[in-house]
């Protein structure tokens, strides 16, 4: 069999089609950081995106690109094209205890985080609920998400089956923990090891997966089990890292006292071997000048995961120190301490905490509230670039992956009311972020394949 009859029957096995396929709408990407760069943004007011094979052929205006040949055209005029959102930190088994009631971080993971992760030992449950948090995922417009299991292998194998079922390019792994939660939950440094060598072996590269090492935080794995994270990386090293860092006072205080000979929190994994270009760092706020200038030097990134932060009284997360620092960042919605999967709606909550840091801070002038299109970069090309995926995803220049997402700026009477008199893209884009919601995205693309 030839190579191109081999990756057609690939496509088809996958639902993708292997037409060539024109989608005529308002286009909005990025080439750059808006944060840094001025005319960061490529934006086409009557746009055309060509799509081939699950692939980007070409994007630009229409009235340069109508007479390309296409197998049939879709007219999405009045709508607006942006790439699939990104979602760099969220639990998929934690969608059932969503929004819990009273806790910060440490209680909360007491009493409800950790009971609900036991039941992800019954893989039919574990496909399940995987399979709702996928099909949630999509209803959102999320393509790709960097994704916590629990410590069960078999909340690894169900989530990725899922995914891979839906040719979703997602990133996952088996939680390590050996000690401070249940013992249903618990693992030791050889079992860690063991078991996330097997499923990097099984799941890594396949379609378009990627796996996690993943020591759930400092106080729940001593210093071996760490160390052993940091060996896996050293062996595998396309592999990701993730974890918390520095999310709550009381936790970076317990953490001082676990680890009494570490300088900070995040020496603590940077002692380990953790802290490198694949290393992504949830919340990250409780951080010191060196800690950031130890992040930036080893290249490391941070999720930014705002209503979580807001809902466990975590703290403001400080986007200018990441920005000051040239530390990568993009959006998480860390549910279920995070109260949505929709990333527009954790836009929303973005802008409103670079919003209360002003309106604490001595010197306001040094803070900026983000901006809508600073917002949609980090749904989009920053998070891509975190996860070292912006030659795969997060824009929409020819050869990227056909991700991407139709958004609607007129969807329900609210939203339709405040963008009827919007008169540029900003303006339009913030009513976007700040309103928005599942119906704001009308239609879901995944490598050329309407999911929504
Ligand atoms: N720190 C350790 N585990 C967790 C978790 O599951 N969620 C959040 N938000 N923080 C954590
Ligand atoms: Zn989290």
């Amino acid at each position: 069999m030839n190579i191109k009859l081999v990756s057609l029957l690939c496509l088809c096995s996958f639902g993708a089609t292997a037409e060539t396929v024109g989608y005529r709408a308002e286009i909005l990407y990025f080439k750059a950081d808006p944060a840094k760069e001025k005319d960061a943004s490529v934006h086409y007011k009557d746009g055309y995106l060509i799509v081939k094979d699950g692939y980007i052929l070409k994007s630009g205006n229409y009235a340069t690109l109508k007479d390309q040949p296409v197998d049939s055209m879709i007219d999405y005029s009045g709508k607006i094209i942006t790439p699939g959102f990104i979602d760099t930190h969220v639990h998929y088994p934690q969608i059932t205890m969503i929004s819990e009631y009273g806790e910060q971080l440490i209680g909360w993971l007491n009493t409800y985080t950790f009971p609900t992760e036991i039941k992800y030992s019954n893989h039919p449950y574990a496909s399940q609920k995987a399979s709702v948090f996928l099909d949630q995922l999509v209803e959102n417009g999320t393509t790709t998400a960097l994704v916590f299991a629990t410590s069960s292998p078999v909340s690894v194998d169900a989530f990725f089956e899922q995914a891979l079922k839906r040719n979703m390019r997602m990133i996952s792994g088996k939680v390590l923990m050996d000690r401070n939660a249940p013992a249903e939950l618990l693992d030791t440094p050889e079992s860690a090891y063991e078991e996330s060598k097997a499923l990097i072996k099984k799941w890594q590269h396949k379609g378009r997966l990627d796996y996690a090492v993943t020591p759930r935080f400092a106080p729940t794995s001593t210093e071996e089990e760490l160390n052993i994270a940091g060996k896996l990386l050293r062996e595998f090293p396309d592999v990701y890292l993730q974890t918390h860092l520095a999310e709550n006072k009381q936790e970076v205080a317990w953490v001082k006292e676990l680890f009494p000979k570490s300088r900070s929190y995040l020496d603590v994994y940077d002692k380990s071997g953790l802290v490198t270009k694949k290393s992504i760092f949830a919340h990250s706020i409780h951080l010191d000048d060196t800690d950031y200038k130890v992040m930036s030097e080893k290249g490391a990134s941070i999720a930014f995961c705002p209503t979580s932060n807001l809902f466990l009284g975590s703290g403001l997360f400080n986007l200018d120190k990441a920005h000051q620092y040239s530390i990568p960042v993009g959006l998480g919605t860390d549910v279920g301490a995070g109260t949505s999967l929709s990333i527009l709606q954790t836009m929303d909550e973005a802008y409103k905490v670079t919003q209360m840091r002003k309106a604490f801070t001595d010197n306001p002038d040094d803070v900026h509230s983000v901006t809508p299109m600073e917002n949609l970069y980090l749904a989009t090309l920053g998070g891509a670039t975190v996860l070292s995926l912006q030659d795969k995803i997060g824009s929409l220049t020819p050869g990227k992956e056909a991700d991407f997402v139709v958004l609607d700026p007129l969807a329900g009477q609210v939203l339709a009311g405040r963008n009827e008199g919007s008169k540029t893209i900003e303006e339009t884009l913030f009513g976007i972020e700040m309103l928005g919601d599942d119906r704001t995205v009308t239609h879901t693309y995944v490598m050329g394949k309407k999911m929504k």
